[in-house]
């Protein structure tokens, strides 16, 4: 019978079946054995369950391959679930037959480890409860992310991840030697978007992006995926109203399906349920004024660091807006603000509870020449932006668009320490294995 373990159904339809035998089949989670019988708990991508294997029932072989299976060993049962108040789960299986489909060799993984270890086995930590927790988040809020910018119009594209034109200011990029010309992995995928929306009106990407930032953060990933919508006709204002209404929409979403992973993160769902527009808009320069009366020592000019936007977001319950920042800490292709020419026409959304900032956004000049002026003031070499350049030479429409990256996201709604558990396998400065 447990040959046809394609038979073997979920544990969390074995909890609820009705004394008839069934067949599960998953990975030993835990066991101890006391007084003839060992009391194992397997986890399956539904549920854990206690099975009990009694020395009296199971046949010798069964026994002795059941007591010397490893942790995380695979393994077939086959019994009748008893309703049983005390079990975790409510209920419990009675084993009549099991098999160990692969026992191995012992787990590497005991009770207390160092991160840094976990982070070197994070191919076999990834089966962690927390971890499976978190990698389903994932899941849901790029789901999320789809079906909203789907339900209103927008079409996905795809990007090249090799490039030679980069975008943003500060940060640095991969280097890559491709076949004798020098290229770079992308930093955003923002240039491309922006090329097919004289076609496709309203676009995103969802790629990973590299940053070769030497920062040693909770919240900087050397690569993480980069949600990027670009749209035309939009401005400034009209871009923060879509943001505020894609970032609601995941954050409910997950609240209100999928309350018992809120739990094992101690989130509180309703807390997630409050994230609904409007955000608070405020202004660099208020945030600047506020960040002042708190104590900080800012001036005008100066960029927000982990710490100031700390201090901005940490009494507030939902994400908040700075917009208009200062040209020179912004990248090439955001326009001037004709009210403030210091400025330029952009937002940035910060998550609350310093979080930090989890969208960068803005206009984009449309204008061949404001945009020939503005690269040659921050020095980019034009002959790797001819193309991009071109799109201001046909046709060319007010436009704006924004990045949002995902994990940042993540760690935010599942109130995570560090980034590194948004992502199964994270590239941080000092790794990149597994
Ligand atoms: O603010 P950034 O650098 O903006 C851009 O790249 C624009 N081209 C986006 C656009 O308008 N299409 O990055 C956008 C977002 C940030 O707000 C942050 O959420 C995330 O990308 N991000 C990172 N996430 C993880 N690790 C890093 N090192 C990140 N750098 C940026
Ligand atoms: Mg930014």
């Amino acid at each position: 019978m447990l040959d046809y373990y394609v038979n073997a159904g979920p544990i969390a339809d074995a909890l609820t079946s009705g004394g008839e035998a069934v067949i599960i089949r998953g990975w030993i989670h835990r066991k101890r054995s006391s007084g003839g019988k060992q009391f194992v708990i397997v986890r399956d991508r539904t549920a854990t369950i206690q099975c009990i294997v009694d020395k009296a029932k199971v046949s010798d072989a069964e026994w002795k391959a059941m007591d010397s299976a490893y942790l995380e060993s695979s393994i077939i049962l086959r019994g009748i679930v008893r309703k049983d108040e005390r079990a975790p789960g409510g209920a419990e299986m009675d084993v009549a037959e099991l098999r160990i489909v692969h026992s191995g060799e012992q787990f590497p993984i005991t009770e207390y480890q160092s991160p840094e270890f976990l982070l070197d086995v994070r191919h076999l930590w990834v089966r962690s409860q927390r971890l499976i927790k978190a990698m389903e988040t994932r899941s849901y809020v790029f789901r999320y992310a789809r079906k909203f910018l789907d339900k209103n119009g927008f079409y996905e594209i795809t990007p090249p991840l090799l490039t030679k034109a980069g975008g943003e200011t500060g940060a640095s990029m991969f280097e890559v030697d491709y076949f004798g010309q020098k290229a770079y992995l992308t930093e955003s995928s923002q240039l491309y978007a922006e090329a097919m929306i004289y076609s496709l009106e309203k676009v995103y990407s969802f790629a990973p992006s590299y940053r070769a930032e030497k920062s040693r953060t909770t919240k900087h990933l050397t690569e993480y995926w980069h949600l990027e919508p670009e749209m035309a006709y939009f401005n400034n204002a009209k871009n923060m109203k879509l943001q505020e209404k894609l970032v609601s929409y995941m954050a409910t979403s997950l609240a209100k399906e999928h309350e018992d992973i809120l739990q094992a993160f101690s989130v509180n769902k309703d807390d997630l349920l409050k994230i609904r527009p409007p955000f608070k808009r405020i202004t660099y320069e208020k945030a600047i004024d506020i960040l002042n009366q708190k104590g900080a020592k800012k001036q005008w000019g100066d960029d927000l660091g982990v710490e100031e936007e700390r201090m901005l977001t940490a009494e507030e319950d939902k994400p908040i807006f700075i917009y208009n920042w200062p040209k020179e800490i912004k990248a090439f292709y955001m326009p001037v603000n004709p009210k403030d020419p210091r400025t330029v026409l952009c937002a940035d959304m910060q998550a609350p509870h310093g979080h930090g900032e989890i969208i960068g956004s803005s206009e984009r000049i449309w204008k061949l020449d404001e945009l020939l002026e503005r690269m040659k003031e921050v020095h980019l070499n034009l002959e790797n932006y001819q193309w991009y350049i071109d799109l201001r030479k046909y046709g060319s429409v007010p436009h704006a668009g924004f990045g949002l990256g995902i994990e940042r996201v993540i760690k935010w709604l599942l109130n995570l320490d560090h980034i590194r558990d948004a992502i199964p396998f994270p590239r941080l400065i000092n790794r990149i294995s597994p």
